[in-house]
């Protein structure tokens, strides 16, 4: 596994990747809605990155009462499959454990297999369907991770 920086996301962070979110990192995350997640008061953001300061991905979780809502989990294409994604959701559990938060959710397209392995891995649970949910065409399974 790569020796990575886990660390809160900041607006500089973003204006470095702004460039490249979309063909390097994740074409449904745009530039708008992140700044927008960014300065909500609800939102946790964190970026990894190398030892020598590459951003090699970011995930976020919008925090509501005593439940959490993984918002999106992001690895730059060219760092897949290294155990970035596995480093981001340990950090992003653990900022769960210390928040006193009791729930933590996700919904994942259903043919996204790598994103649900990773979550079955870290114990999340499969706990409901939404037919059709993107595109009008994929199910998005909805998972829990209880504490
Ligand atoms: C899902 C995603 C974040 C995983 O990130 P990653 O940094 O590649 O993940 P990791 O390297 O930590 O791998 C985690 C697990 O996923 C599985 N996995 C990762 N890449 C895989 C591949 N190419 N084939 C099969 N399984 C794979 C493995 O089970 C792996 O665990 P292991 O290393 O113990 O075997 C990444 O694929 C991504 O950014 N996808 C696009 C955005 C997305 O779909 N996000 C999730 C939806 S909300």
């Amino acid at each position: 596994m790569k020796k990575l920086k886990i660390e809160i996301m900041t607006n500089e962070d973003l204006e470095t990747i702004k460039d490249i979110l979309q063909t390097e990192f994740d074409e449904f995350w745009n530039y708008e809605i992140l700044k927008q997640e960014l300065s909500s008061n609800n939102s946790k953001y964190i970026v990894a990155k190398t030892l020598d300061n590459i951003i090699v991905g970011f995930a976020g979780i919008k925090i509501i009462l005593d439940t959490a809502e993984i918002m999106n989990i992001v690895t730059k294409k060219s760092f897949r499959n290294m155990g970035t994604g596995k480093q981001m959701l340990e950090y992003l559990i653990n900022m769960c454990k210390n928040s006193n938060i009791k729930t933590l959710n996700l919904e994942v397209n259903s043919t996204n297999t790598i994103a649900i392995t990773l979550y079955k891995k870290y114990n999340f649970k499969e706990v409901g369907l939404r037919k059709k949910y993107y595109d009008n065409t994929y199910d998005a399974i909805l998972m829990s991770l209880n504490f």
